[in-house]
Order: structure tokens, then C-alpha cells, then sequence
């Protein structure tokens, strides 16, 4: 008898990546991302080689449903998922916006455990039970690739899951997510828990079981893994462990420990480690949240050397300290890249090289921000070409662009700032007072261009070390319900801030469009 997908990935070694940056690390309070950014995430992890990427919740609004839609159209090699609940209406929504995916994938989920059947649903277990059914068996008149997930996995009663699973597979689930939701079990347990379902579900061998580990108590990556090496093949992650609460596991983590211990764990997975960092560099930036320096794998520090000792160890060989290098998640050591004096060629191949692929007035832009930036700082490290280009993919195609800032300040204030801003192709110009440089900035924005935005995050950071750093600024601004992110990098901080709040007022002139009721039809 010939062997199903799923048998044939559980007899196998092969750890499949299933990335749901765009559905739970969305999630996270704050990392809302624009459709353009979605769409950049989603071909970067498909380039990346993860087998499945969630793309969003469909029902959850209409902006979900578009991201999904598009997604679908833009991944080439990974399947595509979409996130419904167990009711009719979030399946078929689901099965609408996965329609132009070249592999679709319906996630359904229903809370299983006591607290959430009763709190939460106020339903009976034999109710849930029929929805487990209900659900799968609706979500297979659209495809024949199903997940099914029983929320609260690890706080549900072992019989009650096992009826549950089995009766998922029975109408169709080809996978079995277990989440530990809360993020509360430890490995052993999880460990201990796929393996009882292993051995007590009597089809489960007709379904892959995926692991989705929440990070509350720190164990998200450990409880992953666990849950592979008793059997699970499949593992839900996201980017830099963004996710509800404190995260998800973290893909790079997942990825990199299988890869750097292969002895004690013997599976492969499909990623390609070497663009971990950018992918990385690309969730924070479009997020706007920080990676923190010591995380693993992605941390500014993860791979430096303070102490003399450690140093004096990596000067005599690199494997007194190190467990994998710094290439093999894609740092670059050479990061000293070019100067005034480089010409458009090793320009371009540079921008190649960090994964950017633009056209040619972008390079041109981008080249012309580059000689300027070459001659007001020394060295020009990669970092400092990513924050450049991203900046101009930011300020890209707006109805506001800055012109020109001069700033006032210091000890004695008011501080001020005049501004001059091109809104929808006429200058327009002013000069306002603040509580600081910046306050006065974010000022003459709004004199010359009237929101109602709320200001709920404005954040800097250095791209390089040293004084003469470019400042990279992310801004978040929510009005009505709507959140957006704008960055901007240049030497001068304060340029950097206009640019970055600029290019957030610009995504909200999108998003405001898109709101409107004719925007709001979906096909
Ligand atoms: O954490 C969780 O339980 C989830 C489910 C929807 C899979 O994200
Ligand atoms: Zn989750």
C-alpha cells in the first residue's frame, strides 16, 4: 500500500518548519505589519525553505483576509495556512482567501481543556467534540490539507484529547497541533505528552503532530524539541519568538539547535540558516520590536567576545567558544564594506549580496544615499546599508516626504523646529515650538499635515558603533483602531525621527484608504 504524506514524514527525519510570524506573532501587543511588510516577510520565509507559513486569520478582519489572499499569491514553494475557528463561517472565510494558493492549508482549532470548554466556550465536552468533527469535515470540502489544533492542549484532560484527536483524523486532519497555549508545561511533560498520544490515539500514525510552545515560562524552544524527540514533525515557531504574551518558540532557536546537535537529536530541517539573520533583521524592523542583545542566535552579542579570557580563546581557535559561526546564521564578519570611493557596481553586488532585489531607480536612490552617507561617515558597514535601503523602501511612495529640518536646541529652551514637507507634491513649510527636539518635530508634522494619530512608541537605535552612527528610528502611531510602524535612518537622529514618523503617517493615508467601505469588498 502506498504511503500517505504524513506517514511517510513520520517515518522520516525531516522536521518540518511551520512559521506563524503573520498569525501569532502578529498577535503580539503593537506588531501589527502593513500588507507590503506581510508580503516581504512571507517571501523571505519561503526563501528561507519553511514548509508552511501561516499568513494570517481570515474572519479576524478584512485586512487578515486581503493579507492571506495575497500571500497566497506571492509564496511559490511553502504551503499556505490560514487560521479559522471551528464555526462554518471562520472556515469558508479561511477557504475563500487561501483560493490562489498554489498549496493551501485550513488550521482549525477548538479550546479543549476544562477551564477554557467551560469559562471560555461555556460548552459541554460531547458539544466540542461534535464541533471537532464539524469543523475538520467543513474544512476538507476546501482542501485536503487540514490541521486541526485542540486549544489548551496541555491543561486538557488525557482521555477527552485522545477522544478529540482521534476523532480529527477520522474526519480528515492530516495534522495534529498540540499547543501549550499558556505557556505552562515543562519538557518532560510535553515530551511524555506526544508520546501518550502516540501510543494511545489508534490513527495517530494517519496524522504529522506538531508542537506550538508558548514562551511564558522561558521553555518554548526546550518543549519543542522535547515534543520532537518523542515524535512530533512538525514545529510552530516564529521569527525572533515573537507571539502572544511572551512569544512564541523561536524558529532561529529550533533551527539552529537542531542543526548544531544533530548528535543528540538526529533530524534535519529544510531552512536555510544562513538568512536567519536577515529574516530576523526584517520581523524587528517592520515590527518595531527590538531583538534583546543576549537572545540566541539573533542577539547584537550572540556571537561577541568581551571577556580577555574568551577572547584570548578565540585568537588560538575560534571552537574554544563558539558552537556555530557566525556565517552559518548569516553574519558576516567582513562587515566593513565600502567607502566614498566604491562605484555603483560593487554597490549593486552589495545589495545582492544582503538580499535586496530592486529596481533600477531604487538602486539609484538608494546609491545616491549612499555617496552622501559615505561622506559624512568614516566607515559604512552593512548594517548601515540595510538601515539605508530599508529606509528608502519606507519613505518609498508616499503623499509626504521631508524636505528640509533645521533644529533648535538645547539647555535654554523652547526647542525648535522648521520643517519643510512636500504633501502630495506641494511645499509646504513651518516652524514649531516643543517640549525637546523631537517633540517639536512631531509638531510641525502636525501643523502641516492635521491627524489625529496617538504617538505610542517612538524608539532609537544605533545602527553601528561610534559617534558618528546613523540613528535608526522606529515610530508607531495608532488612530482608531489602527496601528502602523514607520522607521527612518540618518546620521543626524532628528532627521531620522521626522523621516520615521513621515513614513508612518504615510501608512496610515494607506490604510485609511483601504478602510473605506469600497476597499473594504472582497472578491
Ligand atoms: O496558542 C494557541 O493555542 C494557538 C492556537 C490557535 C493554535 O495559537
Ligand atoms: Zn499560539
Amino acid at each position: 500500500m502506498t504511503q500517505t504524506a504524513a506517514e511517510k514524514v513520520n517515518a522520516g527525519k525531516d522536521v518540518l518548519i511551520f512559521d506563524t510570524t503573520l498569525r501569532d506573532g502578529e498577535q503580539s501587543p503593537g506588531a501589527s505589519m502593513t500588507l507590503e511588510e506581510k508580503l516581504q516577510v512571507a517571501e523571505l520565509l519561503d526563501e528561507m525553505g519553511v514548509n508552511i507559513i501561516e499568513a494570517g486569520f481570515p474572519i479576524a478582519s478584512n485586512g487578515d483576509f486581503e493579507s492571506v489572499q495575497e500571500v497566497s499569491k506571492v509564496v511559490e514553494r511553502a504551503v499556505v495556512c490560514g487560521l479559522a475557528r471551528a464555526g462554518e463561517k471562520d472556515i469558508d472565510r479561511a477557504g475563500e482567501a487561501l483560493k490562489g494558493a498554489r498549496q493551501p492549508r485550513i488550521h482549525t482549532f477548538i479550546s479543549t481543556s476544562p477551564v477554557h470548554m467551560k469559562h471560555k466556550l461555556q460548552m459541554d465536552p460531547s458539544d466540542v467534540h461534535a464541533a471537532v468533527i464539524s469543523s475538520v469535515t467543513r474544512a476538507r470540502n476546501w482542501t485536503d490539507n487540514v490541521e486541526w489544533s485542540p486549544e489548551d492542549a496541555t491543561r486538557t484532560e488525557h482521555d477527552f484529547l485522545c477522544a478529540c484527536v482521534e476523532a480529527a483524523i477520522k474526519a480528515g486532519a492530516t495534522t495534529i497541533n498540540i499547543p501549550d497555549t499558556v505557556g505552562y508545561t515543562v519538557p518532560q511533560e510535553y515530551g511524555a505528552l506526544i508520546a501518550m498520544l502516540r501510543s494511545r490515539v489508534p490513527n495517530i500514525d494517519k496524522a504529522v503532530i506538531s508542537t506550538h510552545c508558548h514562551n511564558d515560562l522561558g521553555l518554548a524552544a526546550a518543549n519543542s524539541l522535547a515534543g520532537v524527540a518523542h515524535g512530533a514533525r512538525q514545529v510552530e515557531c516564529t521569527i525572533n519568538g515573537i507571539g502572544e504574551r511572551a512569544g512564541n518558540a523561536a524558529l532561529e532557536e529550533i533551527v539552529m539547535a537542531l542543526k548544531v546537535r544533530r548528535d543528540a537529536m538526529p533530524f534535519e530541517t529544510s531552512i536555510k540558516s544562513e538568512m536567519i539573520a536577515r529574516g530576523s533583521k526584517l520581523v524587528s524592523s517592520v515590527t518595531a520590536f527590538p531583538v534583546q542583545y543576549n537572545k540566541a542566535i539573533v542577539g547584537q552579542n550572540a556571537f561577541a567576545h568581551e571577556s580577555g579570557i574568551h577572547q584570548d580563546g578565540m585568537l588560538k581557535n575560534t571552537q574554544t567558544y563558539e558552537i556555530m559561526t557566525p556565517e552559518s546564521v548569516g553574519i558576516s564578519k567582513s562587515s566593513l564594506v565600502m567607502g566614498k570611493h566604491s562605484g555603483r557596481h560593487a554597490f549593486r553586488n552589495k545589495l545582492e549580496e544582503l538580499g535586496y532585489d530592486l529596481g533600477q531607480n531604487a538602486v539609484e536612490d538608494a546609491f545616491r544615499r549612499f555617496k552622501d552617507l559615505a561622506d559624512k561617515k568614516k566607515h559604512v558597514f552593512d548594517d548601515d546599508i540595510v538601515a539605508l535601503v530599508d529606509d528608502e523602501i519606507a519613505g518609498g511612495e508616499g503623499v509626504l516626504k521631508v524636505v528640509s529640518l533645521k533644529v533648535v536646541c538645547g539647555t535654554e529652551g523652547p526647542q525648535e523646529a522648521s520643517l519643510s514637507l512636500d504633501v502630495s507634491g506641494e511645499r509646504k513649510s513651518v516652524t514649531a515650538t516643543g517640549d525637546g527636539p523631537v517633540d517639536a518635530i512631531f509638531n510641525a508634522i502636525g501643523e502641516l499635515f492635521p491627524h489625529t494619530a496617538d504617538l505610542q512608541l517612538y524608539q532609537v537605535h544605533a545602527v553601528t558603533e561610534g559617534t558618528d552612527a546613523q540613528g535608526e528610528v522606529s515610530v508607531r502611531l495608532s488612530e482608531g483602531g489602527k496601528t502602523v510602524t514607520g522607521r527612518g535612518a540618518d546620521t543626524d537622529t532628528m532627521v531620522a525621527s521626522a523621516r520615521a514618523y513621515v513614513s508612518a503617517l504615510n501608512k496610515l493615508v494607506v490604510k485609511r484608504r483601504k478602510s473605506a467601505p469600497e476597499a473594504l469588498k472582497v472578491s
